[in-house]
């Protein structure tokens, strides 16, 4: 998804905008470009691709005469309008080449201003909806660049995030949001502004968060704060304490790898102080709910995209099992457009790890304007979600750079059980079973260990199985998710179709497809619903499908239902979704290895899916 990076300070400029380009790759991209502000003069550079190809583009000579500017924006573009193109990249420019601007979100009625534009004389270069911001800004422009950009946002609907520089105003940088994340860094004598923190923290861990309709003009190394409407508004300076060092991938061959290998400690951080060993209960203070309003909750809603869906599908057997509350997992893209039944008592739980899915976002924002209680559990310190609903959990799990997301899960579904333990405890569930959980939680991370110490005979499994062009993942109770989630893995990163379903299901319908070239992986641990998957293999293996099972360690009946096998260490039915999921996390990860795969940035994907 499109990355903003912008830099007013003493560094030099290009080698600043394409350091902060770089921290953004891992969002997913497809084309990129600089403006560089010197004298009265916007520069600009772009290219289709890589921010590499956009480095290869600036010759040392090109490089000397921009590095004398000391202002400069950049962005990283994933086409929503227009193919990926040179003309379509950012920055834009009205055509005067007074103001450039990079931009993410989508601006709604482009098609509509863009004809009046025209209309008054504009010429356009691009497809882009953004094309029309510097246009509207000439247009409203009146000698204040900050009142002009002000005033160009009032008259657009939709979503965005925006960086402009002027040439009429050689030391200012304007920047604002609505609907897509902005974090302006506070250096010594330098500021940079950026749409993630991860183009930020090498270089200060003082930022400011905006909020929707917040409006800055940096001046020098002075922020002047506003909202749309020219009020000036208060925001805290929040300290970020991620180590920039994290967020390299620290010796592996990708962050994806290194990212599943981190879990056990991941997880550690994720339950650190959040269980109560002698109350037998999760604490989690960050609900911010009180005894009573634990007990008021009569029904849960958990709404989430992609991965996130898939550990709230895991958190709804949690709530059902340990606290007796009724629990619906909603895509949060049909919540938002559905129009959902909020009653009081009804608690939403939005799961994001970027904190940032338009979906989720948008999903979240109806349920507070319906008057419900709000909660988010999401990674990426002070995003949107977590700012809006202001009560929830942070994941604690560190910046997840591979696109496709591995330790956000496994401390997603930490963080529900916690609460399901913490509900449950408010509720029916005894001391001594509260204890027993707390016990079992507190062994996830060393479970997580066992199943990667396993992580080379995974990949022999992986290497047998990589040319398959199908697969099926089945599972049942809590490894029905487990299954599904190990599907989207090994589809977004491998590109083998490969298909989640409940393993009762598979004989309404799929088991059309099985034959000898479709592998069927089977997760047959020894929990409840195991003699029901046997069956099911039975099945598969009957349509001649390979049957690889994932099973408990010692269990060696399984040996004559499956063609391979791959070990999880034995653990309750709580916690082992989660080191099953490991195993499948490194089977996808092996199996994309050996197909030559973009594994940290698969093909058409983005780390934070900021638009519809
Ligand atoms: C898959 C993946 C996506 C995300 C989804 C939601 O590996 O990463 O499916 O889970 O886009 O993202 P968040 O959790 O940031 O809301």
């Amino acid at each position: 998804m499109c990355g903003i990076v912008a830099y007013t300070g003493k560094r030099n400029i290009i080698d600043t905008l394409i350091d902060g380009l770089r921290r953004l790759e891992y969002r997913g991209y497809d084309s990129a470009g600089i403006a560089v502000l010197d004298k009265n003069k916007i520069t600009t550079v772009k290219s289709v691709g890589k921010v590499q190809s956009l480095v290869d583009k600036i010759t040392p000579a090109m490089k000397k005469e921009l590095s004398k500017g000391k202002i400069g924006i950049a962005h990283t573009r994933w086409a929503t309008h227009g193919i990926p193109s040179e003309p379509n990249a950012h920055p834009h420019l009205d055509e005067k080449c007074r103001f450039a601007v990079v931009h993410n979100g989508i601006i709604e009625n482009y098609a509509l201003i863009k004809e009046h534009l025209i209309g008054k004389g504009h010429k356009f270069l691009s497809e882009t909806d953004t094309e029309v911001l510097p246009h509207l800004i000439d247009d409203c422009y009146e000698g204040d660049l900050l009142q002009a950009v002000a005033a160009a946002l009032k008259k657009i609907n939709g979503t965005f995030g925006i960086a402009v520089i002027s040439s009429e105003h050689p030391e200012q940088i304007v920047t604002a949001r609505k609907g897509s994340p902005i974090v302006i860094g506070v250096g010594e004598n330098e500021t940079i502004i950026a749409s993630d923190i991860s183009a930020i923290i090498s270089y200060t861990d003082k930022v400011i968060f905006l909020n929707d309709n917040d409006i800055a003009l940096i001046d020098k190394d002075k922020i002047d704060l506003r909202n749309i409407d020219n009020v000036p508004v208060s925001r805290e300076i929040a300290h970020i304490d991620w180590d920039p060092g994290s967020a390299e991938k620290g010796g592996f061959e990708h962050f994806m790898l290194k990212e599943i290998f981190e879990q056990p400690d991941a997880i550690a951080n994720a339950i650190r102080g959040r269980l109560d060993e002698s109350l037998g209960t999760g604490t989690l203070s960050g609900l911010n709910l009180s005894a009573h309003d634990l007990v008021s909750v009569n029904r849960i809603i958990i709404a989430a995209c992609g991965t996130s869906l898939h550990a709230g599908m895991v958190g709804e057997y949690f709530f059902e099992d340990l606290a007796d509350i009724p629990t619906e997992v909603e895509q949060a893209a049909e919540f938002r457009y559905r129009n959902p039944i909020i009653n009081p008592g009804t608690f939403i739980l939005a799961i994001s790890q970027s904190g940032e899915t338009a979906d989720t976002l948008a999903a979240v924002r109806e349920a507070i304007q319906k008057g419900a209680t709000v909660a988010g559990i999401c990674n990426v310190v002070g995003s949107t979600i977590p700012r809006e609903t202001g009560r929830g959990v942070y994941l604690h799990a560190g910046p997840e750079i591979g696109v496709a997301s591995t330790k956000a899960f496994t401390c997603q579904v930490a963080v529900l059980l916690m609460m399901a333990l913490k509900f449950g405890r408010s509720r029916r569930l005894s001391r001594q079973t509260g204890i027993e959980l707390v016990a079992e939680i507190k062994r996830i991370p060393d479970l997580v260990r066992k199943v990667i110490a396993t992580a080379k005979d995974i990949e022999k499994v992986a290497k047998k199985y990589a040319q398959a062009k199908d697969f099926f993942f089945i599972g049942r109770g809590y490894l029905y998710p487990v299954a599904i989630e190990g599907a989207l893995k090994l589809k977004e990163i491998s590109y083998v179709h490969a298909e989640g379903y409940h393993a009762a299901e598979l004989k309404h319908g799929p088991i059309a497809l099985l034959d000898e070239n479709v592998p069927v992986l089977a997760m047959a641990n020894n929990i409840p619903g195991k003699d029901k998957i046997i069956g099911n293999m039975q099945e598969c293996k009957a349509r001649k499908s390979p049957v690889i099972a994932v099973a408990t360690e010692g269990d060696e009946e399984i040996r004559k239902h499956a063609d391979d096998i791959i070990w999880v260490p034995e653990c309750s039915q709580y916690t082992v979704p989660i080191p099953s999921v490991v195993a499948l996390q490194l089977l996808s990860y092996y199996i994309a290895k050996e197909r030559g795969c973009s594994i940290d940035q698969p093909r058409n994907l983005a780390k934070s899916v900021t638009v519809e």
